[in-house]
């Protein structure tokens, strides 16, 4: 790996100084963590497939004019993205209950909600990610009013449009969890979307089978964890022609 300040290193990924002022390159890693870091493990080849998706649905999220910080991908485990003000807020969004929604409200797992529902986590690992409202996130100025009708508005088409091209591949968008970061370009400030979105972050069932496909077959204990990864990648079209056992460490930096 060329040699390079590292700024962060995260459950999932590590972010090093970029090339130039303002970027970033984000490094992503096979180690898995659930239920904030109690289990921990590692998913063999993830950190490959999670760039790789990524990257193909930011840029797919880019085309149809959704502001985010990716720039480009620059080898198997890294991409170049920009540095944003990331507001310290896990955006959820719910279109079938699964998880916390079903065990916290008693609504059975796979029941497809009346609406898509959104909910917001404040980004505290010491506190366990609290569930928090709007008026906790205005009040302690996590993010402003205008803040949040721009993620609000930038959430909703981002879940219609993955949940279309999702449901293309025969896969159901069950809930999906995104972080956003203000950008400072030209004396203005935009809000875009940050982090990554990836089966680490989604629930993502097969809308035939009910299949998990996503981190839940970590979680749950289910095995073919690789396996649910790699399947959402193929399905993408964008399974890594070397395929993901034989990966080469990460490439100098472009
Ligand atoms: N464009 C960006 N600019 C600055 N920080 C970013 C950007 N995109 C993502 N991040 C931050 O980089 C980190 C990515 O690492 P990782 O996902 O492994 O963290 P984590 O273990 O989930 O912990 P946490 O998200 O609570 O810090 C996160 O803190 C994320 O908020
Ligand atoms: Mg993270």
């Amino acid at each position: 790996m060329a040699r390079r300040r590292q700024l962060y290193e995260g459950k999932a990924k590590i972010l090093f100084e970029g090339p130039e002022p303002g970027t970033l390159v984000q490094y992503f890693k096979d180690d898995a963590t659930a239920f904030n870091s109690q289990k921990k493990g590692t998913i063999t080849g993830k950190g490959v497939l999670n760039n790789r998706i990524s990257e193909y649905l930011m840029m797919r999220l880019m085309d149809i004019g959704v502001p985010t910080h990716f720039i480009r991908r620059l080898n198997m485990r890294e991409q170049l993205i920009r540095e944003v003000e990331i507001i310290p807020l896990e955006v959820v969004v719910r279109n079938v209950a699964a998880g916390s929604l079903s065990t916290r409200l008693g609504i059975q797992e796979g029941t497809r909600l009346p609406r898509s529902i959104i909910e917001y986590y404040y980004k505290n690992a010491a506190l366990n990610h609290p569930l928090v409202c709007e008026e906790h996130i205005t009040a302690f100025g996590w993010a402003s009013t205008q803040d949040l009708d721009d993620i609000v508005a930038l959430t909703l088409r981002i879940n219609d449009f993955l949940s279309g091209l999702l449901l293309g591949v025969g896969i159901t968008l069950v809930d999906f969890k995104v972080e956003f970061g203000r950008l400072y370009e030209n004396d203005e400030m935009r809000i875009v979307l940050a982090d990554e979105i990836s089966p680490d972050n989604c629930r993502l069932w097969d809308s035939k089978t009910g299949e998990k496909m996503d981190k839940d077959r970590f979680r749950r204990d289910l095995g073919k964890v690789e396996e649910g990864y790699q399947e959402v990648a193929r399905r993408l079209g964008i399974l890594p022609e070397a395929g993901v056992r034989d990966l080469k460490g990460p490439e100098m930096m472009q």
